[in-house]
């Protein structure tokens, strides 16, 4: 089973090539230190609609140098796609492996007892690779990671906002199920989604 020091020290043990639908190579692999501006080129380049829909604590060089520092100190994975061609990184997925008490509170209310073998995912692609099936594509990579780390279930990291239907179609499409609604500390609405990972075929 793969740890985050062990992700750190070979990011090559999460490294995947693919080819995507319009002809584009991209690679989805851990974020690395090395990664700080082009990281930060990424988040500041999303729009304003695309930080309501995913947010992060900042969307400049400073806040990416801090997710770079964070590599293995936390609970946290993340995993960038980069387009081959450019070196540009197009998306950032995001896994936290420690549960937070009020997820396990909320799922509990509604009858899952969230175990250590659960974890929290959230994806954010460029705005200019949504909507394209980008999101599809890389799945079974996300959901191989959770695997990788002995995870049998995840979750969605803070929940999807009620009025991002593309999210939560993605999130269904991919068999999510929906656990409840909550409202956040900004009066925001949320679902909680589930997915129960099937082994791979042949494992
Ligand atoms: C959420 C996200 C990762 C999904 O990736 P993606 O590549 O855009 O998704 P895909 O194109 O693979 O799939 C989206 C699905 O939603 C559908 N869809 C698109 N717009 C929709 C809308 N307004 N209402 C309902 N469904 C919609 C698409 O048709 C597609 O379904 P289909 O394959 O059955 O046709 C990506 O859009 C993203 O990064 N969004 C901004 C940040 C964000 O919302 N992150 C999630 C936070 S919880």
């Amino acid at each position: 089973m793969l740890t985050l020091a062990a992700v750190a020290e070979d990011p090559l043990v999460l490294t995947r090539r693919l080819n995507l639908k319009d002809g584009s190579d991209v690679v989805f692999r851990p974020l690395m230190h090395t990664d700080a501006e082009r990281l930060a080129a990424f988040l500041e380049g999303l729009s304003a609609e695309s930080r309501r829909l995913s947010t992060f604590d900042g969307y400049d060089l400073e806040a990416a140098r801090k997710l770079c520092d964070a590599i293995a100190r936390y609970d946290k994975l993340r995993l960038v796609l980069e387009d081959v061609l450019s070196g540009r990184i197009v998306g950032l997925v995001e896994f936290s492996l420690d549960l937070h008490p009020a997820d396990i509170a909320r799922y509990q209310e509604a009858g899952i007892h969230l175990t250590a073998t659960d974890c929290r995912f959230g994806p954010t692609l460029s705005d200019d690779y949504q909507g394209r099936g980008v999101g599809t594509q890389i799945f079974p990579l996300i959901a191989d990671v959770a695997r990788h780390f002995g995870r049998t279930r995840i979750i969605l990291f803070g929940g999807v906002l009620v009025d991002n239907p593309r999210a939560v179609r993605y999130y269904k499409k991919h068999g999510f199920q929906l656990v409840g609604s909550f409202t956040g500390s900004d009066g925001a609405q949320s679902f909680d989604m589930i997915l129960d990972l099937h082994p791979l075929s042949g494992q």
